[in-house]
């Protein structure tokens, strides 16, 4: 687990340190209304067919959570659309403003501005917090200024020497929220952000994120704690075993016991 970590770590600066020199492919404009399109995604693990066939589109400034039961494939799906080496997309287009991201590398697909928050929160240890910030902001484009960022995290601001592994639960998740905003953000993924936080610390991070939806970052939100992530998102995707089985909004999902049952047990 600790050598993932690492290894994510590296892949995360190797990737925020290489220069634009890569040609944008070429785009054909127009084809597609949607900020965000993920058209017949397969992902595999080697072997393991995980994503099987998944379509969904997300207007510009939209909020879209991704339940589902633990292993139904909502990191499998993030994880493609980062292009994470792991796991292999074998099918299917993902498109961000006009830009095909199924033909692009992790590196190129986060210079675009898609910014993955691991679940693992994947704060590098022997840095500050505010080294961990000025890290994301070696190469452009940039986001927030660091000053921005700890007049919004102030608990940041007054952290910013201490070494960034040594923050609680609750502030890692904010520090890896905060080098997401460090970037220009186009689409930020949130994998699991209250995963073994307190309710009270939950509470701090759910009103940093309902800040970050008022400035219109288009979202995708994976959690277990589906009533909290209802509580924040626009729309719904359910998946079970790689597949799609519900795309409509948030409240629809609130409304609907039988299905809140079946597929998020809530
Ligand atoms: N690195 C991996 N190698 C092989 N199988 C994996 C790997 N990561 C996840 N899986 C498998 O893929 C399936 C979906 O996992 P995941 O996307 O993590 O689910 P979720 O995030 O919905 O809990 C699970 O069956 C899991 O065991
Ligand atoms: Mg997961």
């Amino acid at each position: 687990m600790r050598l993932r970590t690492i290894q994510l770590c590296r892949r995360l600066i190797w990737a925020v340190a290489m220069n634009n020199k890569q040609n944008k492919p070429t785009v054909s404009q127009g084809s597609d209304p949607a900020f965000f399109s993920c058209w017949d995604m397969h992902a595999y693990y080697a072997e393991s067919y995980i994503v099987q066939g998944v379509s969904f589109n997300i207007r510009e400034g939209e909020i879209v959570a991704l339940l589902g039961r633990n292993g139904a494939g909502k990191t499998t799906v993030l994880r493609s659309i980062a292009r994470a080496a792991d796991p292999q997309l074998h099918h299917g287009e993902l498109w961000l403003d006009h830009q095909p991201l199924h033909k692009m590398e992790d590196y190129q697909v986060a210079q675009l501005g898609v910014a993955l928050v691991p679940e693992d929160r994947c704060i590098i240890g022997g840095l500050s917090v505010a080294e961990n910030l000025q890290l994301a902001q070696i190469e452009k484009p940039i986001g927030w200024s660091i000053e921005r960022i700890y007049e919004h995290f102030p608990r940041l601001g007054e952290r910013r020497n201490q070494d960034g592994i040594t923050l609680s639960g609750g502030e890692q998740q904010m520090l890896a929220v905060a080098r997401a905003l460090a970037r220009d953000v186009k689409l930020l993924l949130l994998d699991e952000p209250y995963e073994g936080l307190a309710p009270v610390i939950v509470n701090d991070i759910e009103k940093i994120l309902l800040n970050i939806k008022q400035l219109g970052i288009t979202t995708i939100i994976v959690e277990q704690n589906a009533v909290a992530a209802l509580r924040l998102a626009d729309r719904a995707l359910i998946l079970d075993t790689g597949k799609l089985v519900f795309d409509g909004t948030a409240q629809e999902v609130l409304d609907n016991e039988a299905l809140r049952h079946q597929y998020l047990a809530i």
